[in-house]
Formats: structure tokens, C-alpha cells, sequence
């Protein structure tokens, strides 16, 4: 398990106040001028030594992603968007930054920005973080202050300002060009890609989106060298990183462990086990509810990193971790992932818009025993349909935890429509 003293948040969690005087005492900010004065080839390759891969869920390589940003001005601004939307169902661990570390954020924010050559940074968070957004702002205020943020950015000679954009609670706000669309005071829909946002982002200008739990880890990272957060995890997943447990685990919580560790470790150790022993475990989501889902079996010897929930079909996303013990209705749970996904979907295209509805529908016959034996594979052919034919992934996020529930527990759903049609079974509510 991770030491206290590589836990880059959670250390001394309950024992530190969050305000500039606590995260100095913590060492924010500590010789952040002197980083800056290395430059910016310097930063960008200790990003790309430390292997860090976004963690928003995508895992793309964070520091590659610095250098799509053009590297001479034409004139127009650069900016970095940090993308604190946090609203995948399950998850919350971005939201712990928020609260009890903003200043790795704020730091982060500048030494990222500087990296890229913006002159600002946009942080967007997600609309029901009210008391977030409280500790986030105080954090920029008393940064402005102390003069780690202006015209003279830690007396380093940059100008960087940092701005927070609260969002109004939509979901689809967290893919990353609707959130720049939001930023600009549009409506939050998704734009075609390419252009990627380093190419033509906020206002049209090249513009770096980032998570905020990638850009938090900045300083630590920049002070303790990028071969120190390579050396956790394994090749291609490395560092430290924030994880979740949620669900039918006897202490759910968030806590900060090295990648690459064994799923069930993870939620004996940290989730103070399964209700009911391990024996009582029927199914896990792994990273949020776009990832498919896992039979108990498939967790045995999953691996809790980008590759290993790759080799059982499933991703990575946001490591928060879902657990449903037996007394769970996956069925159920899946109809109700199905309907928010309906729900949030922004509707311009079309499989996206209709496809979401059928998938509900569909789901919601299953649940209640009306549906007939053959509409199970209409229904994984109308993923087929969504998925990778939509202008943004919550398409695919609609479709892939439908494609596992019926790849994983196609016995329950048929044994569910017999039941009902030998009368065995009452009518249920999808309520
Ligand atoms: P994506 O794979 O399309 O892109 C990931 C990042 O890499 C983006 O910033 C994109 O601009 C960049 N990128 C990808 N290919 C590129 C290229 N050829 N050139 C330049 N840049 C490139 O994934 P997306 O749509 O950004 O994120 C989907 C993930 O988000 C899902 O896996 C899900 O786990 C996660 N998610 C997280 C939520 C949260 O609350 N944290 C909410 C919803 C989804
Ligand atoms: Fe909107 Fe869905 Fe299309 Fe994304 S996939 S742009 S949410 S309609």
C-alpha cells in the first residue's frame, strides 16, 4: 500500500485547513518561481517522464497533450480550461481537491498554463459544487493576494490569471468542448473534433482541457521529479492517484493509492470488504457508469489500471469504484444508468438522441418482464447503432454498460422475461 509520504492529497487529511497558510505549511507554492524559471521545455518533459495520463477517464498522455498547443503566438490568446464538471455517477473524487487541497489546483493552474504559454485559466465546476466552489474561490483570492497570481505571477515575471466558471448541472457540460461552448455562454453542446481544442478552443483560440485531479498533481510532480511518479504503477499506467468505493462496501470512501493495484485489494483494504464477505459479491463498475460492468468473477484478479480493466473488457474511467453486492437488481441498475444517460443526452444527433430513448424503453420492458426474448439482441443491436456514431462519447458511455450487462448476465434478463410469461413472476415497476 502507498506511504503517507507519496499520498500527494490525502496525507494529512483532517489535520491541515485548507486556506494559503495550511497548503504553504504543506509546501504549496514552495520554489514555484524557480520551476517557472526552468522553462517550459523543461516542465513539458518532466510531464511526459511521469507518464501521467489524464484523469478525467480518458487517460490521454497529459504532457503529449501540452505540446498539441501551437508553439508561437499568431496573435490570438492561449488558455488552459481545467475541467472540474465532475459528474459521472459514481464519482467524487475530483470534488476532495476542491474541498481540502484548491491550492495544488491554483498552483497547478499556473505551472500548466506557463507550460503551454496561456495568459489564463478557466476552471469549470460542475453546478451543485457550491461549498467547492467557495474553497476553490477563496484559494484564487488569497493567491491574487500573496502575488502567486497577476501581472507578476510568483515575482517570476509571468502574467497568468486564473477565472472560475460555475456551470449550471449539466452532465454533457463535462465533455470537453461543450464545456468550452459554456464557458462562452452558449448552450453546452458538444462540437465536431477535429479541431481539437488546442487547435481552435475557447473563443476559437488554442485552448488545453485538462481534469482537475491531472492538473493537481502539477506541482507535485514538477518538485519531486517525473521519474517519482513513474515509479508507481506500472509502465503505461503509472503514478498515484485518486480512487472511490461506493455501494455495498462496509467503508465507502475516497483514498489515494498507487495505479496498477488489484481490484479486490482495493475494495477489501480501503472498502473495509464487500456487506457480506467477498462471497456476497455479484458486480462492479469500475471507473463511473460509462464503464462496463463486471461479474464478481471477472474482479478476482483485475488489475485497477487503464490496461488491466482494459484485458476484462471494461475501462479504467474515473477509478471510482461501484460495488453491488447479491441483494442487487443489476438489471435494474443498468435501466436506470440507461435513463440518465436519456436524460442527459443533448440531443443534436440523431442515434445519440433516438438511440438513448430506445436503449431506456427497451431496458425499461426488460425490467419489468414485458419484453419479449428477442428484443435482448435489438437491444445490442441498437448499441451497435449509437455506439461510435455520435459527435461526442456519451453516446458510447450509453451504449457499453447495455452491451456488458447483456454480454455478462444475459441468463438473468432471459430468466427475468421467462419468469414473468410462466406467470412466475408478478409485474414489476421501473420506477
Ligand atoms: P477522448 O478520448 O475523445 O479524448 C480525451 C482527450 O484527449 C481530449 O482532451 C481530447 O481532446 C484529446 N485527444 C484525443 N485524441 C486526440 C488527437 N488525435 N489529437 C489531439 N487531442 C486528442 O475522450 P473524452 O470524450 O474527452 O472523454 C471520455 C471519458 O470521459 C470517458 O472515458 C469517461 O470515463 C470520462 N467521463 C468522465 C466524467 C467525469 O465526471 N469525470 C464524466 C463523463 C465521462
Ligand atoms: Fe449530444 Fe449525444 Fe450527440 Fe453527444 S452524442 S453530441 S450528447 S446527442
Amino acid at each position: 500500500m502507498l506511504k503517507d509520504q507519496d499520498r500527494i492529497f490525502t496525507n494529512l487529511y483532517g489535520q491541515h485547513d485548507r486556506s494559503l497558510k495550511g497548503a504553504m505549511m504543506r509546501g504549496s507554492w514552495d520554489g514555484t518561481k524557480e520551476i517557472i524559471l526552468k522553462g517550459r521545455d523543461w516542465i513539458i518533459n518532466e510531464m511526459k517522464t511521469s507518464g501521467l495520463r489524464g484523469r478525467g477517464g480518458a487517460g490521454f498522455p497529459t504532457g503529449l497533450k501540452w505540446t498539441f498547443m501551437p508553439k508561437a503566438s499568431d496573435g490570438r490568446p492561449f488558455f488552459l480550461a481545467i475541467n472540474c464538471d465532475e459528474s459521472e455517477p459514481g464519482t467524487c473524487k475530483d470534488r476532495e481537491i476542491m474541498r481540502h487541497d484548491p491550492h495544488h489546483l491554483v498552483e497547478g493552474a499556473l505551472l500548466a498554463g506557463f507550460a503551454m504559454g496561456a495568459e489564463a485559466a478557466y476552471l469549470y465546476i460542475r453546478g451543485e459544487y457550491i461549498r467547492e466552489r467557495e474553497a476553490l474561490q477563496q484559494a484564487i483570492d488569497e493567491a491574487y493576494e500573496a502575488g502567486f497570481l497577476g501581472p507578476d505571477a510568483c515575482g517570476s515575471g509571468y502574467a497568468f490569471d486564473v477565472y472560475l466558471h460555475h456551470g449550471a448541472g449539466a452532465y454533457i457540460c463535462g465533455e470537453e468542448t461543450a464545456l468550452l461552448e459554456s464557458l462562452e455562454g452558449k448552450k453546452g453542446m458538444p462540437r465536431m473534433k477535429p479541431p481539437f481544442p488546442a487547435g481552435a478552443g475557447i473563443y476559437g483560440c488554442p485552448t488545453t482541457v485538462n481534469n482537475c485531479e491531472s492538473i493537481a498533481v502539477v506541482p507535485t510532480i514538477l518538485r519531486r521529479g517525473g521519474s517519482w511518479y513513474a515509479s508507481f504503477g506500472r509502465p503505461n499506467n503509472t503514478g498515484v492517484k485518486l480512487f472511490a468505493v461506493s455501494g455495498h462496501v462496509n467503508t465507502p470512501c475516497v483514498f489515494e493509492e498507487s495505479m496498477g493495484m488489484p481490484l479486490k485489494d482495493l475494495i477489501e483494504y480501503y472498502g473495509g470488504g464487500v456487506r457480506g464477505g467477498w462471497q456476497n459479491l455479484k458486480a462492479v463498475i469500475p471507473g463511473g457508469a460509462s464503464c462496463p460492468i463486471l461479474t464478481a468473477e471477472q474482479c478476482e484478479d483485475a488489475i485497477m489500471d487503464f490496461d488491466g480493466m482494459k484485458a476484462v473488457k471494461s475501462s479504467f474511467g474515473t477509478a471510482c469504484i461501484l460495488v453491488m453486492d447479491q441483494s442487487t437488481d443489476v438489471v435494474k441498475a443498468v435501466w436506470r444508468l440507461a435513463k440518465f444517460f436519456k436524460h442527459e443526452s443533448c440531443g443534436q444527433c440523431t442515434p445519440c438522441r433516438e438511440g438513448t430513448g430506445w436503449m431506456m424503453r427497451i431496458m425499461e420492458r426488460i425490467v419489468t418482464g414485458e419484453a419479449e426474448l428477442e428484443e435482448i439482441d435489438m437491444l445490442v443491436n441498437v448499441t451497435k447503432q449509437v455506439e461510435g456514431h455520435t459527435i461526442c462519447a456519451l453516446g458510447d458511455a450509453a451504449a457499453w454498460p447495455i452491451q456488458a450487462l447483456v454480454r455478462n448476465f444475459r441468463e438473468e434478463i432471459e430468466d427475468r422475461i421467462k419468469a414473468r410469461k410462466s406467470g412466475r413472476m408478478g409485474a414489476m415497476a421501473a420506477e
